[in-house]
């Protein structure tokens, strides 16, 4: 297939693009740069030996998309582009719901006059909100995310299923990330967040690497096993995977699916930070602080649908997430500058 990958210079997609190339499939990517590097394309062109045709431009630049569009014959768009910074998106929500709302909005408009049909769209397991139950199945309620950036995430999903249920011919997947970590065994991708990380193994990385001091560790008197926030990591090689099962199911499937992207396992802050010690030999000075503003307790996937309709399972283990994460980090202390 001929796939346009919007946000494939980012962290998600480029491993997800280097993983389309790898399976055979041609790849345009669309990236207008604010988080991430051509230098990570690059990358991933030198691993899979063939090139991704890249565009420099915005998913809000409606006539750049009409452009593309018209220029190649496009089957299937994956769509990652878009802000993810929950602090972020709560001092600046407007930018939040232009940019992922009205972007992918924008996006499927270009779509559609195009004949283009075939859409995964980047979702998050934000979107349901504060499960009452554990694990989180793809038909438990959807709401009450707790930031705009969780709400722009829901209001995109809400927005394909109405434009799904007004025409039949298209085939959407929301996928439902739980919490993506890691990097390519190669340790030439990877996560590359600008300034002070917000997500917990890139700032834990950073205190192996002697740029941070210590980790803060938001709480430890929620009601789990050790008081910490429980995640379900999942390897991000193992969700470009997941990518290209549901790309290769939706095209035979009108209308919209949705399927959680986890490993169906919850690991606590502190479970991780050992899980890191052990598999690096480095050790993670922290600190227990108050909870952090909107987190909840614990999140972890059903992974029973995914499974049986995708025939995916997550394969990497959390120790693969810190070996592989370190990798990258040590070869590019300083991400895609060096
Ligand atoms: P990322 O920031 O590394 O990648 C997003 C990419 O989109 C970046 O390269 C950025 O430059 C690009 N971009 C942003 N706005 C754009 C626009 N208007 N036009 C063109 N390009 C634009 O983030 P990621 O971690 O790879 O996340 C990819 C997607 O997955 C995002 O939609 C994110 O919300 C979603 N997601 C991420 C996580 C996570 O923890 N990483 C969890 C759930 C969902
Ligand atoms: N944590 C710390 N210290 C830190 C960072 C995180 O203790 O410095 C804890 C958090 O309190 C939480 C856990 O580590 O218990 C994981 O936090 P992350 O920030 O890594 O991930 P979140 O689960 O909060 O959020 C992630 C994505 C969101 C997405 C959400 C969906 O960042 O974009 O998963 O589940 F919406």
């Amino acid at each position: 297939m001929n796939v346009l990958v919007t946000g494939g210079a980012g962290y998600i997609g480029s491993h997800t693009a280097l993983a389309l190339l790898e399976a055979g499939h041609s790849v345009t990517v669309l990236d207008n740069l604010t988080n991430s590097s051509t230098v990570a394309l690059q990358r991933v062109e030198a691993l899979s030996g063939r090139p991704v045709n890249f565009v420099n431009g915005d998913i809000l630049d409606s006539t750049l998309l009409d452009t593309i569009f018209s220029s190649q014959s496009i089957d299937a768009v994956l769509h990652f582009a878009g802000l993810k910074a929950v602090g972020e998106s709560a001092a600046e929500p407007l930018t939040y719901f232009i940019n992922n709302v009205t972007g992918s909005l924008t996006l499927c408009n270009a779509m559609k006059k195009a004949n283009v049909f075939n859409l995964v769209f980047s979702s998050s397991a934000t979107v349901y909100g504060e499960p009452t139950s554990m694990p989180i199945s793809e038909d438990f309620e959807t709401g009450a995310p707790t930031n705009p950036y969780g709400r722009s995430k829901l209001m995109v999903e809400e927005c394909l299923k109405d434009i799904a249920a007004s025409d039949s011919r298209w085939c959407i997947a929301l996928l439902r990330y739980f919490n993506p970590v890691g990097a390519h065994s190669s340790g030439m991708i990877g996560e590359n967040p600008s300034g002070l990380p917000n997500n917990l193994l890139p700032f834990i990385s950073k205190v192996a690497a002697g740029k941070l001091k210590e980790l803060c560790v938001f709480g430890d008197d929620y009601p789990t096993v050790d008081g910490t926030g429980m995640r379900d990591y999942i390897h991000v090689v193992d969700l470009a995977d997941g990518h290209l099962k549901a790309l290769n199911r939706i095209v035979k499937s009108p209308g919209v699916s949705v399927w959680n992207l986890g490993r169906g396992e919850g690991y606590t802050v502190l479970q991780m930070i050992s899980a890191f010690e052990n598999a690096t030999g480095c050790k993670i000075p922290y600190r227990v602080v108050a909870r952090r503003s909107g987190d909840i307790a614990e999140c972890w996937a059903d992974t029973y649908k995914a499974q049986v309709e995708l025939g995916w399972t997550a394969l990497r283990t959390v120790e693969d997430m810190m070996i592989d994460t370190w990798r990258w980090i040590r070869k590019n202390p300083d991400g895609y500058k060096n």
